[in-house]
Parts: structure tokens; C-alpha cells; sequence
């Protein structure tokens, strides 16, 4: 046996080895994609308003401070569950009521509390994002938050 490597042999390695991560990393990537729209989320579900909501979540910058899905600010609370924190995931009225009460009530000033800042958000786009939390919260999220606190 040859005790050195050859420049081809090294380059082969290269080559093919470089080959086979890259066929790897792709294949991953397509399961990963497959797998987000066929099994984690509800595309069915996925409606007009729910898309409304989201753009309202946006254009506030809300995750300047929050965390969907563990994605974001470490300033305030995860926010994928909340209509199951609040116990409204059922019942798209009452998610509404409790979500419009809480944004009219910010920020609360209570001492000792992180404070969130009052966004006079219309009727209409809270309940675009009720709608898009309680949509978020449908999603198959393997289990996170740990608890429901977030
Ligand atoms: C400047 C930081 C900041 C921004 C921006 C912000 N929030 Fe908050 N939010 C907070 C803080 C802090 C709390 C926790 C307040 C408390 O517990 O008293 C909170 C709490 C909440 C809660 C209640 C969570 C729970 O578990 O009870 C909801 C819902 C919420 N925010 C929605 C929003 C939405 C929607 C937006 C964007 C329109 C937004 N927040 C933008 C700081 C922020």
C-alpha cells in the first residue's frame, strides 16, 4: 500500500466527501420542509384573517419583546400558547374579549412588573390577532414551551 496520499487522492476525498454532506444536508432540508407543511401545521386552517393578524403582529414589532416558538425577544412572555394559558383556545369570542382586554389595560404600571406599551389597536386588529394566536397555537410545536407559563 502507498504510504503517502496522492494530490488526486485528496482531492477525491474533497470532492466526494463535500458530495455526500451536501446530498445529506439536502435531503434533511426536504424533510424538514415536508414535514412543516404536511404534518406541524394546519394549512387548511390558515385563513384570511389569520394572515391579517400576523401583519399586525409585524407592523407592531411585537417580537422586538416576545417569543413565538421560542423565536424572538427574551423580554416578555412566549406567546405560541397564550390563548391556552388563558384557556380561550376554543372559543375565538372569548379569545377576543380577554385580548382586547389586555391590550386596553396596557401599559398596567404596576410596580415591579415589565411594562408593555399601549398600541391603540382598533377592534378590527385584535381580533385579527386573536385570530392569528389562536391559529399559532394549533401548531404542532413537539412539546414546547416546557410549561405553560413559556
Ligand atoms: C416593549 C416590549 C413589548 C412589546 C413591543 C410588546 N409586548 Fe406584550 N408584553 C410585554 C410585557 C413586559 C408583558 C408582561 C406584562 C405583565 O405580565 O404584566 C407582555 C404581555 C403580553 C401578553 C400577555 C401574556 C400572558 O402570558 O399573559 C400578550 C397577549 C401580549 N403581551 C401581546 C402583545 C402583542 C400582540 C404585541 C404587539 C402588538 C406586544 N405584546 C408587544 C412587553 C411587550
Amino acid at each position: 500500500m502507498r504510504e503517502v496520499m496522492t494530490k488526486s487522492m485528496a482531492r477525491n476525498i474533497f470532492y466526494g466527501g463535500s458530495l455526500f454532506f451536501i446530498i445529506i444536508f439536502l435531503g434533511l432540508s426536504f424533510h424538514s420542509h415536508r414535514y412543516i407543511v404536511t404534518t406541524s401545521t394546519n394549512a387548511e386552517t390558515l385563513t384570511e384573517e389569520v394572515a391579517l393578524g400576523k401583519r399586525v403582529w409585524e407592523d407592531k414589532a411585537c417580537i422586538n419583546c416576545h417569543t413565538l416558538m421560542g423565536e424572538g425577544a427574551y423580554f416578555a412572555p412566549e406567546l405560541v400558547n397564550v390563548m391556552t394559558r388563558w384557556d380561550v383556545q376554543d372559543d375565538p369570542e372569548a379569545a377576543f374579549e380577554v385580548l382586547k382586554g389586555w391590550m386596553d389595560s396596557q401599559p398596567t404600571g404596576i410596580e415591579g412588573r415589565r411594562q408593555m406599551p399601549q398600541f391603540n389597536l382598533t377592534d378590527e386588529e385584535v381580533r385579527h390577532l386573536a385570530d392569528f394566536f389562536l391559529w399559532i397555537n394549533t401548531i404542532d410545536t413537539q412539546d414546547w414551551p416546557p410549561n405553560d407559563a413559556g
